[in-house]
């Protein structure tokens, strides 16, 4: 036996690399993330020492060491001396991927993007739940198995509310989801193979992120203007390596409030056009039809997912959403939802839709947006010195501190002074420094008095910079 079949013997994981393309430690590292998405791989597991690995499969050891730090800046694995490298436990979600507020009780919560409270929603919620229970047909279709992509009357239900919002699709290219995220997901998890890449703007939605990574994904960060993605850029990284999807929100990008013009949308569909990529738009962060720009889907119908829920307009509770997908890829998409769940629960779409329909939630939507409105004058007039990216619709606005400001250092001051903010580190793609910036939302306090407190805390945190700094040693 030689030395090769003798190492090939005691390797306890032994990839596959003569199929994958490029160079030997970049399909190293994607068939180790192939193999951690399909459970060839587990948790915990050691990967072979690096010299055996090598000899079992006739490359350098540099190559393994190369493709093994490569691994572990994806964070798919950790080294640790002198007990090897292990596969890190990727369900461990990202520790600051948290939907549920940790402001204290007498905190101003500035952290969450959700819809503004009102007993408004309570009340409509109720009468909607009357509406679906007095209507046998809605009783019986929450009753009965949908097909995967949902109920048809809910769809074209669904079609007719967007419809009056300026968004026009077909029922047939919708499919109902539980929620925005679970779309995202789908999308992720249907059209893209664990291993290869999806790009986003550098700064992008911790959701988005929490997916790739669970998936095994990799996920490449593409960097920025005050336009959001650039496309000269975007096209640099396809030069060099091949993005099946790009993610991005062009309407208001969560969280850097970016808003791509008409012209930045085609540039960014000419290229997924010569690099053959899928583009998907995140809708979730709605905004209304007079400050809209062509939806992608529009642009460029042959390649775009649209993503829309109703979890910032009704309530997050809900769970409901939609995937808008070219009709090529439906069959795909039907296959995995139906292996996860066979439809999303058709009693929330019946209710949801009943609410859309009724007319209760356009009575809803017109005091948020007004309210919004309100708020973001609010913002702008308290934080005028100061630079705020944002969006007339917007949930949310970017702060970028001043020089001297370190982001973690400024949430715990306005943490000690009862506001809560998130810095820049959850939003950021890859191993990339995180921008000295922090998200402040708009809409969790009950009342604008409410916001203004906490915008006011956080002025006079601003105000005081220079005793912030630390003092020189
Ligand atoms: C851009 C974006 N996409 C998706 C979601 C998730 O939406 P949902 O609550 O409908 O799952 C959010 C929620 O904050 C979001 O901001």
């Amino acid at each position: 036996m030689d030395q090769q079949q003798r190492a090939r013997n005691r390797c306890q994981w032994l990839p596959a690399l003569e199929s994958l393309p490029g160079p030997r430690y970049k399909a190293l590292v994607d068939q180790l993330a192939a193999d951690m998405a399909s459970g060839v791989l587990q948790p915990g597991q050691r990967l072979p020492p690096q010299r055996l690995l090598a000899d079992a499969l006739g490359v350098t050891v540099g190559t393994i060491t190369r493709a093994y730090q490569e691994a572990e800046r994806r964070g798919l694995v950790e080294a640790r001396v002198g007990s090897g490298t292990r596969v890190k436990d990727l369900t461990e979600a990202l520790p600051h991927f948290h939907h549920l507020t940790r402001a204290g009780h007498d905190s101003i919560d500035l952290s969450l993007s959700i819809p503004i409270p009102t007993p408004l929603r309570q009340q409509q919620l109720t009468v909607s739940l009357q509406q679906v229970s007095a209507s046998p047909e809605a009783v019986n279709a929450a009753l009965a198995y949908q097909p995967e992509q949902g109920c048809p009357t809910q769809r074209e239900q669904l079609c007719q509310w967007l419809a009056s919002q300026g968004l026009h699709f077909e029922p047939q290219e919708l499919m109902l989801t539980e929620g925005g995220q679970h779309a995202d997901f789908l999308a992720l998890q249907t059209l893209v193979k664990p291993g290869e890449a999806v790009a986003s703007a550098a700064l992008t939605y911790p959701g988005m992120i929490a997916a790739a990574r669970q998936l095994g994904l990799k996920h490449l960060p593409v960097g920025t203007d005050a336009e959001g993605i650039r496309p000269d850029m975007l096209e640099r990284l396809c030069q060099q390596q091949r993005i099946r999807l790009l993610y991005l929100m062009p309407e208001y990008n969560n969280p850097t409030g970016h808003h791509m013009s008409e012209a930045r949308r085609q540039a960014i569909v000419d290229v997924a056009r010569r690099y053959d990529m899928l583009l998907l738009e995140d809708g979730v962060q709605f905004v209304t039809e007079d400050v809209r720009g062509t939806p992608l889907y529009r642009l460029a119908p042959e390649r775009s997912l649209y993503i829309f829920s109703v979890s910032k307009l009704l309530a997050g509770g809900l769970r409901f959403g939609v995937l808008r997908a070219p009709m090529n890829l439906m069959p795909q998409l039907r296959v995995a939802l139906r292996a996860q769940c066979w439809s999303s629960p058709s009693l929330m779409g019946a209710v949801t839709c009943q609410w859309l329909t009724s007319g209760d939630a356009d009575r809803l939507l017109e005091w948020q947006w007004e309210e919004i409105r309100a708020r973001q004058a609010l913002l702008r007039e308290i934080l005028s010195p100061y630079e705020v990216s944002t969006h007339p619709c917007g949930f949310h606005a970017w702060l970028r501190l001043p020089e001297s400001m370190r982001a973690a250092d400024f949430v715990q001051l306005a943490d000690a002074r009862g506001v809560t903010l998130i810095a820049a580190e959850p939003f950021c793609v890859g191993s990339q420094p995180a921008p000295q910036a922090v998200r402040i939302c708009i809409t969790p306090p009950a009342s604008r008095e409410a916001l203004a407190e906490g915008l006011t805390r956080i002025r006079a945190l601003l105000d005081e910079e220079p005793l912030m700094s630390a003092p020189l040693l």
